[in-house]
């Protein structure tokens, strides 16, 4: 498995890497920002004070903090800052991917106007959104200390699907063809030759298993990534990238196809975390088949794909 993680500051590390060597990157960065710096993580592992929200025990099981990603949404000062992070994190993004590559950026729906302003800002042509399909648990709720006053409303909708920008660098080439051969980028891989790369993506929460082996706050399924880290590398080689790498999802993720990636996390306990898990991860669900036959009936299985790695050894 070609495979690289790094114990590093994204910021300074891309500052060090020469243009143009990515071809595609696939991340899903801190949306509070402030989340996951050193001070807000110390809280959130003693599980005390800060911006994690502590999910309410309903069923006799304490639950992982998460990310509240509505302190910032009210306060124009908190958006600026949001704005000026992704905008000169993007500026860096677009330095390093070669030309045509592909930028898949997790987002939240209150926040994803912002990325993507900050993105068309740092150069990026805006290529569509991929929907995700999940129920994130939050919103949906009653307004606080009038439950039964307005006990038929909801104040904001209950999350039931998660944007990931899809961005591209501008083409150096004439055509998508030319810069297709000169960079291997520039489009999106299919799973199947018959069927076009489609924006919706049925997934499921992160399987056990998985949360298990890597227990991040923000682990995200193998079953979902698997997908896009395929699609982002149209003809199956070049370099992925994903500057905030957490547990190592993406990069298990590539390493199942055999496909080459680098990660980069910042804190040290998620950095060993990773060192540990991606093998793991990566080996799960060796012959994971059809997400539509599986995914309903077996929704921990983390099978939502529509080929395996044997499939994909036998295009390549
Ligand atoms: C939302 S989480 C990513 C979780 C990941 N998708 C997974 O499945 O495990 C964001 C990660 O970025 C890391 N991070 C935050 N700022 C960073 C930076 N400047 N450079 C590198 N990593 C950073 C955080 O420590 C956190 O692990």
């Amino acid at each position: 498995m070609a495979y690289q993680l790094i114990h590093a500051d994204c910021f300074d590390w891309m500052d060090d890497q020469n243009d143009a060597s990515v071809t595609a990157i696939v991340t899903d960065p801190p949306y509070g920002v402030k989340e996951y710096t050193d001070i807000e993580l110390e809280k959130q592992r003693k599980g005390k004070g800060g911006i994690w929200r502590i999910p309410p025990s309903f069923d006799g099981h304490a639950r992982q903090a998460l990310p509240r990603f509505s302190v910032i949404n009210d306060d124009p000062q908190e958006r600026e800052n949001v704005y000026a992070y992704f905008l000169a994190w993007g500026k860096k993004a677009m330095r390093l991917l070669v030309p045509g590559g592909h930028l898949f950026i997790a987002s939240t729906p209150l926040l994803s106007d912002i990325v993507s302003m900050a993105m068309r800002e740092a150069g990026f042509e805006r290529r569509g959104e991929i929907i995700r399909v999940v129920s994130t648990l939050r919103g949906g709720d009653r307004p606080k200390g009038a439950e039964i006053e307005f006990s038929e409303t909801s104040v904001i909708p209950r999350g039931m699907w998660e944007p990931w920008g899809l961005y591209r660098k501008p083409l150096s080439e004439k055509t998508v063809a030319e810069n297709l051969r000169k960079w291997n980028a520039g489009a999106l891989r299919r799973e199947n030759t018959n069927v076009p790369f489609c924006d919706l993506f049925p997934s499921q929460k992160t399987p056990k298993i998985e949360r298990q082996i890597a227990p991040h706050p923000s682990i995200k399924p193998q079953g979902f990534l698997r997908r896009l880290v395929y699609a982002s590398l149209p003809l199956g080689k070049g370099t992925i990238l994903d500057p905030f790498a957490g547990s190592g999802s993406t990069l298990a993720a590539a390493a199942f196809f055999g496909l080459d990636s680098i990660g980069i996390e910042k804190d040290a306990v998620f950095y060993k975390m990773a060192v540990a898990a991606v093998p793991k991860l990566a080996s799960l669900y060796p012959k994971a088949l059809s997400h539509d036959r599986k995914m309903e009936n077996d929704p921990g299985s983390g099978a939502d794909l529509q080929f395996s790695s044997d499939f994909l050894r036998e295009q390549a």
